[in-house]
């Protein structure tokens, strides 16, 4: 962060002393005004909910570029990393700001696959659930969980604990993901196969039963890879913003990650994959694609609460890179599994095509996003509805906690500590109470 040649002043109409506010420059993207010692100078704050205008940190991970379109991980295109590496290289990238040479490539490939396994005792941790739970409130309490199992040897200030917490959540959450779905339809768990890729682990874990061996399609393993690609790291979003705050008290970072799976599993952010799935099947239960008409009038219809989700975002005002590559992936899945005559993805396509004519989408710049086509993909892969946002989290823990990571190391880090503007009843006293 440097200071550019600029500055803000800020006057007021009535009479107060204006201010001047430095303005701080990164290596692209909007300039940001530092308004740190405003209270102190005028003995007011910003007002700014959802931090529309915001910029709450600085990072060096993730840069989205909204109006074009554009997603680079540590600079690197999202296309060129879709197309060119596996997910553990981009964790590697995520992690330490560069891919990794042939070499840095095994050694973290083998240190990952060291962690896959879970303490024993998680099983039975598991067993305290319901079988029907949603599997987002089991991933909620197990990553929570690992809390317990890594406390005492996790100093956040010690750079060597976060790295081995950090390459502990990577290797587990794909083993703890299998477990909470086995656990739910009542199969036995698999234990990790290290042989294998990262994604064709994962979908042996899900999948196979120890009673016959498994045979990972490498299609599946790939578009799964994609998926996890694609959800890695997305800079300051609801669930990551709440990872770094959850972690600037010092807390557990475990128990930081836990605060993220639960944010994240609302129908607004990760959640949305899951809503968007019920949405598609919803209108295809109605009468499918001659039934799109109507769904798009309720959806522009403010009283009716409908919205197409899987459409809009805060940050792309354009084409959310991810949606394109996913659906590419959507068409490679398909095919692959004989299924290019999916009514669903039809109808997707369908949707989308009206939606980007539409004037009520236009004007608000709304467009696909990468839930639109993830869930497509997922259920055909035979991933039920309601673990999609299980596979979100599961991709997003390297984000979460290279964000975490990188803030803890900063040496400007702060706990986080909003402040408000209070339109509550003064103070006044209890009906006999003494004054
Ligand atoms: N369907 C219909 N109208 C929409 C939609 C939608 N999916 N998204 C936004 N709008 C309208 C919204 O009603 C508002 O209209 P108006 O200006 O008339 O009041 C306008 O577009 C601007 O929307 P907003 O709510 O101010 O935008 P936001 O930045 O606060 O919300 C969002 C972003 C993602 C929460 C929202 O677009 C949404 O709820 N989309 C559906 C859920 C979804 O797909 N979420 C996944 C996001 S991508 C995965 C991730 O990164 O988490």
């Amino acid at each position: 962060m440097k200071l550019v040649d600029n500055k803000a002043t800020l006057t007021f109409s009535n009479g107060s002393p204006s201010v001047d506010l430095p303005v701080y420059g990164g290596s692209i993207g909007p300039d940001v005004i530092d308004i740190r010692k405003l209270y102190a100078q005028t003995g007011m704050f910003t007002y700014d909910p959802g931090f529309l205008s915001t910029a709450s940190c600085q990072s060096a991970i993730t840069y989205i570029d909204g109006d074009k379109g554009e997603l680079l991980y540590r600079g690197y295109p999202i296309e060129q990393l879709a197309t060119h590496c596996d997910y553990l290289d981009v964790c590697y990238l995520l992690l330490n700001g560069e891919l990794p040479d042939d070499k840095q490539r095994g050694d973290f490939h083998k240190l990952v696959t060291n962690h896959t396994m879970v303490n024993e005792q998680m099983q039975f941790f598991l067993r305290g659930f319901r079988r029907d739970a949603h599997p987002m409130a089991v991933l909620t309490g197990l990553v929570g969980g690992l809390s317990a199992f890594y406390h005492d040897s996790t100093d956040i200030n010690n750079p060597q604990h976060r790295e081995i917490a950090a390459i502990r959540l990577i290797a587990k959450m794909p083993t703890l993901v299998s477990m909470a779905y086995k656990y739910g339809i009542g199969q036995p768990y698999m234990y990790p196969r290290n042989e294998l890729s990262y994604a064709g682990n994962f979908l042996r874990m899900m999948f196979g039963v120890p009673c016959e061996d498994y045979k990972v399609n490498p299609v599946l393993e790939r578009a799964l890879d994609r998926i996890f690609i694609l959800h890695a790291d997305h800079e300051q979003n609801a669930s990551t913003s709440t990872v770094r705050l959850c972690g600037s008290s010092g807390t557990n970072p475990f128990a930081a990650i836990a605060a993220g799976v639960a944010c994240l599993w609302g129908p607004a952010h990760g959640g949305a994959n899951e809503a968007c799935l019920n949405m598609l099947e919803d209108i295809q239960r109605n009468g499918g694609v001659a039934k799109v008409g109507e769904f798009m009038e309720k959806v522009k219809d403010k009283n009716s609460g409908v919205k197409l989700m899987g459409f809009g975002h805060r940050v792309y005002k354009n084409y959310d890179p991810r949606a394109k590559l996913m659906q590419e992936t959507c068409n490679e899945v398909l095919e692959e599994l004989g299924l290019g005559n999916d009514p669903l993805f039809k109808l997707a396509k369908e949707l989308e095509k009206i939606a980007l004519e539409d004037d009520y989408f236009v004007q608000r710049k709304l467009y696909p996003n990468v839930d639109f086509y993830s869930g497509i993909v997922q259920r055909a892969i035979g991933i039920p509805v309601n673990l999609f946002t299980g596979i979100f989290a599961l991709a997003r823990t390297v984000g979460w906690i290279a964000q975490l990571n990188e803030m803890i190391s900063d040496p400007e880090y702060k706990i986080g500590r909003p402040r408000q503007l209070f339109t509550g009843s003064p103070r006044r006293d209890v009906p006999g109470a003494k004054k």
